[in-house]
């Protein structure tokens, strides 16, 4: 096709179809999708009942403006709050994907202060090695430096914390003799550009395709909460990438006991099965707006009947299923058998991740930690020698992390398809650094 892809040149593939955690070319051979798409089709592709439930909503209701309330989107919102998000998140706004709702907690954050008799407040603090979204604000927050290349002009200019990249510290601190400082430095950038001005801080609690599946220490998240609660800072836990059911807990924070003022998510809640995503706020960040009678504006695809049911259908998958408890033990199961695979293998700087959120870090030199030229794009040669030899990876990766292969199949991979994963990815690696010279 003469008009695909968008900008021409760039690398697709043909596929016929898709079907668990498999895609089907039109040639017969099929690969296997180590990374769920874009680290989004938890309960697998090709499922039947969501089609169904999908076809089902759109002949009850085709489109209805978001505040109308169709039985598709009280269902889902019954169903999020019963059983998934924290109680405190008693607030639901759904949106169609993961920048449009980080996007709407900034200009929810913002709205809350406003609201609330505190207009100085207006700061966004980011981190650097974050991604949020591709919209002009996210990029703004957000700190991937080739997502942001040559849109700096655009990008409002937000203070950024260093993160915690324990790999090569920013700070210069060891793993032996680490105290957190890079959460201590959230509070020292508070407190440099004045607390008053300040409205939010926004993370993720497992940094996705800036780093590659970047755990923080367990401290990080109870003591970053802390710091924003001390500074009368709304907190953001962006969880896009790393909710429902990813990391092995229904939300990443859930593994440090944090409940967000605001949490965002994405990808994993309709599993790609319609474009969906959703902010969810404490009743304490929608009281000022209620109090003075402010809209918040929503867009126009805004919780969409199609969306809603499909996000239903894979909520109830996930439970059914008993997924989210899978995607915990079979991503400890993938982690030790990547580990043991690339134990010795020099180009491997690290091999880490949370539940069926994974990243492999490539290097140059692993005795120094060199990574590769820039120029060489070795996590995409890897993602091009992977699908050559039958399997999708992901690639990730920024700033001094710039080579970083991101595993996140579908929940349901079973222990053949792992075994595969771990035997594709050195071979894939050694592919790629060979071509890469
Ligand atoms: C943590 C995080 N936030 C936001 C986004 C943006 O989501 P979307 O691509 O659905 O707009 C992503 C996408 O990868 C993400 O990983």
């Amino acid at each position: 096709m003469r008009s695909f892809p968008f900008v021409p040149g760039s690398p697709t593939l043909p596929i016929a179809r898709a079907e668990g955690a498999w895609l089907h070319l039109p040639d017969g051979r099929r690969v296997l999708d180590a990374a769920g798409g874009a680290i989004v089709a938890n309960v697998g592709h090709g499922r039947r009942e969501i089609a169904d439930a999908v076809a089902r909503a759109l002949e009850q209701a085709s489109y209805l403006v978001p505040p109308f309330a169709s039985e598709s989107r009280l269902a889902l919102l019954e169903e999020l709050r019963r059983h998934w998000l924290p109680p405190a998140l008693s607030r639901i706004a759904l949106v169609s994907g993961g920048s449009e709702s980080v996007d709407a907690a900034l200009r929810l954050a913002r709205q809350h202060h406003v609201a609330a008799g505190r207009p100085e407040r207006w700061k966004m603090i980011g981190r650097d090695l974050s991604y949020h979204g591709a919209t002009l604000a996210t990029l703004a927050v957000g700190g991937h430096d080739k997502r942001r290349a040559g849109l700096e002009p655009l990008l409002a200019d937000w203070p950024k914390a260093p993160p915690h990249y324990c790999l090569r510290c920013p700070l210069g601190c060891t793993r032996a003799a680490c105290d957190l400082a890079c959460v201590d430095a959230v509070e020292r950038l508070i407190e440099r550009e004045g607390p008053e001005t300040v409205a939010a801080v926004i993370a993720e609690p497992v940094v996705g395709s800036a780093a590659g599946a970047l755990v923080p220490p367990d401290d990080y998240w109870p003591r970053l909460a802390a710091i924003c609660r001390r500074h009368g800072v709304l907190l953001i836990a962006d969880e896009v990438m790393s909710g429902f059911g990813r990391t092995g807990r229904a939300f990443a924070v859930d593994h440090w006991g944090v409940v967000p003022d605001i949490l965002v998510g994405g990808k994993g809640l309709s599993g790609g099965y319609a474009p969906m995503g959703g902010v969810y706020a404490t009743d304490a960040v929608l009281a000022p707006l209620a109090a003075r009678g402010d809209d918040f504006m929503f867009y126009t695809y805004g919780a969409h009947p199609a969306s809603c049911a499909a996000a239903l259908a894979v909520l109830r998958i996930l439970e059914r299923e008993q997924l989210v408890a899978r995607a915990a033990a079979a991503g400890k199961r993938l982690l030790d058998r990547l580990r043991a695979a690339l134990a010795e293998h020099p180009h491997v700087a690290e091999v880490r991740g949370l539940g069926l959120l994974l990243g492999v870090e490539l290097v140059r030199d692993r005795a120094t930690n060199e990574p590769f030229p820039s120029a060489a794009k070795l996590a995409s040669r890897v993602v091009t020698a992977g699908l050559g030899r039958g399997v999708f990876f992901y690639p990730a990766g920024a700033g001094a992390a710039r080579d970083v292969v991101c595993l996140g199949p579908p929940f349901t991979i079973g222990d053949e398809e792992i075994e595969l994963v771990a035997r594709v990815l050195p071979a894939a690696i050694d592919d790629a650094v060979r071509a890469a010279g």
